[in-house]
């Protein structure tokens, strides 16, 4: 392995200047590991709380009893924590700088505008019926609306769940539905590379459904003016409502352990689950991963590119940024548009310092050659992160190189939507870089590998990646439904939280993320359930049955291959093709589309009916030559037909 070959050494000047170096990681670590509630407790003192906690931690990862608590006597606000404590130091500052989609709308908008902006909303909110425990679904652009939306949510104590603007109507309703949402905010359109997206027209069309009627109103930010409809009584407009309201609304005070949000992320099985993630807690191991992570310095700027729709927006666009005081970047567009060298352009613009970005980011831009970012200089980077996917060492090293001017260290970023705030990265300050592995655990976070019977597997290695023992930013349950939480993460090994990932452990103790060991694709950092495409696909009448698989996929690290078998007497065209192309698409959203489908006369299945899909994913790799052991298929014939009649991609 290549593993020692390309060392990035700590840089010196970070060494001496970052928030940690690597005597201070070592020492803090272990620290957390002995004593996890006296470290936690310092910890819980970089928030202002209404009144502080004294019960530290209350844990149990047992299967029989899953109970995880943090500081669960303390009170604070979140948005207090990421506004008002900051308004007699900071209130000038920026607190978003907010790019638009087209590169000559931009704008600053600073922690006392944000503060009374915010404050107008929440009042808002609560003229419309919305009150401590409420939940409010947003659906909308990356504008700074949507950073004022989940603060003014936190801020009366409603619950807030965002939806990802690229998600279909149906997806929407689910979620509407299973947050029990009394309000959608969303905006007449959301612009991305130039193009407009109907996020009221979808947010229509997602209430049709039966079941939304929990919802009674729908608050609409003007953004593009685009011709919407409107449901007198229903809808509302954002400023309208908001423009009357006074600036001033008391923080509600709120239970360390009450939830903050619910953000719905795919599994293996069954539809999407809505993660619950409390406030005291996570908001702790936000803020604290924020800046120790990014080694985040006073008066910085800081650009992470997700969209708020996934954790990473959550953590690491609002919530970990705002409560250090952060000034954070906001970008409404997609890194193409108008031209490749968009990203570095915002940077020039704007003078980012740390630049956090996804694995498949990169690699689209590296298709696009050496030169596709001539047009910015990116002098003022001085930190790259990324996150979503393992990077491949070569999109690291031309990060590195390119965009990075080879003088940015880069923190490879694992975590998940489940994990709250980011758990296996290097510290800048401390961590020597090794391509392609997110390097050692954060504080307070003990990972361990296992076998496939759970048992713990020592020194150098590979195995499924489980974590020991709790750390304050985890979510806390599946809103609504605890037995199934306890399920996916604590049943597989008794008393361990289990990731869902494989992982390979060096010499160095350097943790190397292999994916997901089960059915969930990881789709340009979408997370995404073979199960939830499958079971669109056969929901169309054409379909008698379909199995989804991953492929290694250049740009996006892995894509979609569809194995689909036809009912009886339909013809398997190309025309059906796109059907069902557009079909997942209008269905799940357009993150789902298919990148091949297969037509399966036969799929590979057990003499017990079980699909193999070891063999559709060897077949989709183009991997036919290591198809392994086909003996105990019930028709061992069926796998020569699917391999002859491989689709190209
Ligand atoms: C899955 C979680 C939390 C950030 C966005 C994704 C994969 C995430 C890395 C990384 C290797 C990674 C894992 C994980 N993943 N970051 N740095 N290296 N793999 O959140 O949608 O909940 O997906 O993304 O497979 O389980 P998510």
């Amino acid at each position: 392995m290549s593993d020692q070959q390309n060392v990035y050494p700590v840089r010196d000047d970070f060494a001496a200047n970052a928030w940690a170096d690597k005597a201070k990681y070592e020492a803090m670590y272990q620290q957390s590991m002995d004593d996890p509630e006296g470290f936690w407790a310092e910890q819980a003192k970089r928030l202002d709380w209404i009144k502080a906690p004294t019960k530290i931690k209350n844990t149990s990862f047992a299967r029989d009893n899953v109970d995880i608590r943090w500081f669960e006597d303390g009170l604070l606000n979140v948005s207090a924590n990421c506004l008002d404590r900051h308004l007699e130091k900071r209130g000038d500052q920026t607190a978003i700088i907010w790019e638009g989609d087209n590169p000559d709308d931009s704008k600053h908008i600073t922690y006392r505008e944000l503060y009374a902006r915010t404050n107008q909303l929440a009042n808002a909110l609560k003229e419309l019926g919305i009150g401590k425990g409420d939940t409010v679904t947003l659906y909308m652009p990356m504008i700074p609306e949507a950073a004022m939306a989940m603060l003014a949510c936190s801020r009366i104590g409603a619950v807030h769940s965002v939806v990802f603007g690229g998600f279909s109507p149906d997806a929407v309703a689910q979620r509407v539905i299973g947050a029990d949402s009394k309000l959608v905010i969303t905006a007449d359109e959301s612009v991305r590379g130039g193009k407009h997206v109907p996020l009221k027209e979808n947010v229509d069309a997602a209430l049709t459904r039966d079941g939304t009627d929990v919802c009674k109103n729908v608050l609409v930010v003007k953004r593009t003016g685009g011709e919407i409809d409107w449901k007198e009584g229903r809808d509302v407009w954002f400023d309208e409502l908001v423009d009357k309201q006074s600036s001033e609304c008391e923080p509600e005070a709120m239970g360390a352990e009450d939830p903050l949000f619910i953000l719905y992320t795919s599994g293996s099985t069954g539809a999407p689950k809505g993660l619950k993630h409390t406030t005291g807690g996570y908001l702790t191991y936000a803020a604290m991963t924020h800046q120790y992570v990014f080694d985040y310095q006073e008066g910085e700027i800081y650009w992470c590119t997700a969209d708020v729709g996934w954790v990473t927006g959550h953590s690491y666009i609002v919530y970990g940024p705002l409560a250090n005081g952060a000034t954070t970047l906001m970008f409404e567009g997609v890194p193409s548009y108008p031209t490749h060298g968009r990203m570095g352009d915002i940077v020039d613009k704007h003078n980012v310092n740390i630049l956090y970005t996804a694995p498949t980011a990169v690699r689209a831009l590296m298709a696009h050659g050496e030169n596709v970012m001539d047009s910015s200089k990116r002098d003022s980077l001085r930190l790259l992160g990324s996150v979503g996917e393992p990077i491949n060492p070569e999109a690291w090293e031309w990060f590195y190189r390119v965009i990075g001017n080879e003088k940015c260290p880069i923190v490879d970023t694992w975590w998940q939507t489940e994990t709250g705030g980011i758990m296996i990265a290097p510290l800048p300050g401390a961590t020597p870089l090794k391509p392609g592995s997110a390097t050692v655990p954060f504080f307070g976070v003990k990972p361990a590998l296992v076998d496939n019977e759970g048992k713990q597997l020592e020194g150098a290695t590979e195995g499924n990646l489980v974590i020991l023992d709790a750390w304050p930013g985890q979510a806390r349950s599946i809103w609504g439904d605890h037995e199934r939480f306890v399920q996916t993460y604590f049943s597989t090994y008794d008393g361990m939280y289990f990731t869902g990932d494989g992982c390979r452990r060096d010499e160095d103790g350097y943790y190397w993320i292999t994916g997901r060991v089960d059915d969930v694709l990881n789709v340009s950092g979408h997370r995404m359930g073979t199960a939830e495409i499958e079971s669109s696909l056969v929901a169309h009448s054409a379909v008698a049955e379909a199995a989804v698989v991953g492929f290694p996929h250049d740009i996006k690290g892995q894509g979609i291959y569809i194995y689909v078998t036809l009912n009886d007497g339909i013809d398997p065209t190309d025309e059906l093709k796109k059907e069902l192309t557009q079909w997942v698409r209008k269905d799940i959203g357009p993150i789902a589309s298919p990148d091949v489908i297969q037509w399966a006369p036969g799929l590979p299945k057990t003499r017990s009916g079980k699909i193999m899909r070891r063999i559709l994913r060897k077949i989709a790799a183009n991997e036919c030559d290591g198809l392994g052991d086909t003996s105990t298929l019930a028709d061992p014939s069926v796998v020569d037909e699917l391999i002859e009649h491989r689709a190209n991609q």
